[in-house]
C-alpha cells in the first residue's frame, strides 16, 4: 500500500471514531481522511475540535441507511480502504427499540459493502474494507473460558445480534465476491469522549451530581476493560498489516466485576473530589437487571499480540484516573451532550426500575 490514501472512517463523531480519527490523522498525515457520520444522540463533532481543522481532514454528514447518500459519498471521493465504526452501539437501547440496530447495523454495512464492491470494480489491489465488531456476538461466557477468534457466535442481545450479522455479511462479501476484508471483535473500551449512557462515564457523572449509581442485579457481571486508545492503536495496526480474510480479537486481559470497578470508580472520584472516603459508595443502588443480561465476556488477543506485537496498557486503576481526570476537566463537554435527549432518556430506561 502506498502512503498517499484516501480513507473512509465512518461513525468518527462518535466515541472510539473519534479516537481513530486522532489517530489516523496524526500518524498520516499523507492520508486523506473521510469521517462520515450521522449525528445521532452519540456522535459528537465537539470530540474532533481539535484536529477538525487539519488540511487531511473531511466531515461528511451521512446515513449509511440512505443507499443513495452512501453511493454519492463513493462517487465524490475514491477510498483505498474503509473503517467502519458507524453503529448503533448500546444494548440497553437496542432492547427498547431494536429497529435502529438492524437499519444500521445491518443495512448500512450492506450499503457500504456494496458501494466499496461497485466502486472497486474487482480491481482490489490496494484496497480494505476493515469492519469494526464486539466481543458480543459470541454470546455469554459462564466462569470459565476465554473468547478466541474460532468461538462460534452466539449473540444474546438485538445489539449483538445486529453486530453479528454485519460480521456474517462482511464475511461473507469476502469470500463470495472477493472484497479484501478483515474484522476485528473488541471487548468493552472506556476513556475519554464515551457518551454517558454506558457503564463508566454515567458512574462518574452520577457520582460527580451526588445522584444514585445504578447497579444491574447483583453486580456480579463480568466485563473486559480495554482503554479506548489502546483500541484506536490496535485498529491502527490491524488496518495497516492485518490479513485480509482474517479475524482479530481485541481485549484488555483485564476482567471486572461490577461492583467490584463501581467501588474502585467511587474510590477514585472520592480521591478526586475531596470528599471522605466511602461518601460516593453510598450512592451504589442496585436496580432491576437487563433482560437477558449476558453473565461474563473476556477475550484472548494472543493472536494480535503474537502477530503484531500490540499491548494493552497493564494499569487498569491508571487508566480509570485518566478517564475520571478527563471527565472532571471536561464538564462543559459532558453538560453540552447531556443537554439534548439525555434527560428523557435516562427517567424511560431507570425510573421504576
Ligand atoms: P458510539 O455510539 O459512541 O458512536 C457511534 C457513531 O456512529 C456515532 O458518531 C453516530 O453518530 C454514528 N452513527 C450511528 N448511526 C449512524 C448511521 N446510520 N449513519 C452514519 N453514522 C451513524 O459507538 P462506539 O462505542 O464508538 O462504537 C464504535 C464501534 O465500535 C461500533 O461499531 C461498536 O459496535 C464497536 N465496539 C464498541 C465497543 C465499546 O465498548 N464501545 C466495543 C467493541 C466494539
Ligand atoms: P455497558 O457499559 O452498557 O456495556 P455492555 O452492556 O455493552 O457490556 O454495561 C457494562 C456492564 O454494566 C453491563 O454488565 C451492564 C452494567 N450496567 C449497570 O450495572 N448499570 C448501568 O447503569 C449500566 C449502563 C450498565
Amino acid at each position: 500500500m502506498n502512503s498517499k490514501k484516501t480513507v473512509l472512517i465512518t461513525g468518527g463523531a462518535g466515541f472510539i471514531g473519534s479516537h481513530v480519527i486522532r489517530r489516523f490523522i496524526k500518524n498520516y498525515p499523507d492520508y486523506l481522511i473521510v469521517n462520515a457520520d450521522k449525528l445521532t444522540y452519540a456522535g459528537n463533532l465537539e470530540n474532533l475540535s481539535d484536529i477538525d481543522k487539519n488540511k487531511n481532514y473531511r466531515f461528511e454528514r451521512v446515513d449509511i441507511v440512505d443507499k443513495i447518500a452512501v453511493s454519492g459519498l463513493f462517487q465524490k471521493y475514491s477510498f483505498d480502504g474503509i473503517v467502519h465504526l458507524a453503529a448503533e452501539s448500546h444494548v440497553d437501547r437496542s432492547i427498547t427499540g431494536p429497529d435502529e440496530f438492524v437499519f444500521t447495523n445491518i443495512i448500512g454495512t450492506v450499503n457500504l459493502l456494496n458501494a466499496a464492491l461497485n466502486s472497486w470494480q474487482k480491481i482490489f489491489e490496494g484496497k480494505l474494507f476493515y469492519h469494526i465488531s464486539t466481543d458480543e456476538v459470541f454470546g455469554s461466557l459462564g466462569r470459565e473460558g476465554m473468547f478466541t477468534e474460532k468461538t462460534a457466535y452466539d449473540p444474546k442481545s438485538p445489539y449483538s445480534a445486529s453486530k453479528a450479522s454485519s460480521d456474517h455479511l462482511v464475511r461473507a462479501y469476502n469470500h463470495t465476491f472477493g472484497i479484501p476484508a478483515v474484522i476485528s471483535n473488541c471487548s468493552n473500551n472506556y476513556g475519554p469522549n464515551q457518551f454517558p449512557e454506558k457503564l463508566i462515564p454515567l458512574a462518574i457523572n452520577n457520582i460527580r451530581n451526588n445522584k444514585p449509581v445504578p447497579v444491574y442485579g447483583k453486580g456480579e457481571n463480568i466485563r473486559d476493560w480495554l482503554y479506548v486508545e489502546d483500541h484506536a492503536a490496535a485498529i491502527d495496526l490491524i488496518f495497516h498489516r492485518g490479513k485480509q480474510g482474517e479475524t482479530y480479537n481485541i481485549g484488555g486481559n483485564n476482567e471486572w466485576k461490577n461492583i467490584d470497578l463501581i467501588k474502585l470508580l467511587c474510590k477514585i472520584m472520592d480521591r478526586k473530589l475531596g470528599r471522605n472516603p466511602g461518601d460516593s459508595e453510598k450512592l451504589i443502588t442496585y436496580v432491576k437487571d437487563r433482560p437477558g443480561h449476558d453473565l461474563r465476556y473476556a477475550i484472548d488477543s494472543s493472536k494480535l499480540q503474537k502477530e503484531m506485537g500490540w499491548k494493552p496498557i497493564p494499569d487498569f486503576e491508571e487508566g480509570l484516573e485518566k478517564t475520571v481526570e478527563w471527565y472532571l476537566a471536561n464538564e462543559k463537554w459532558l453538560e453540552n451532550v447531556i443537554s439534548g435527549d439525555y434527560e428523557k432518556y435516562y427517567d424511560s430506561m431507570y425510573s421504576g426500575r
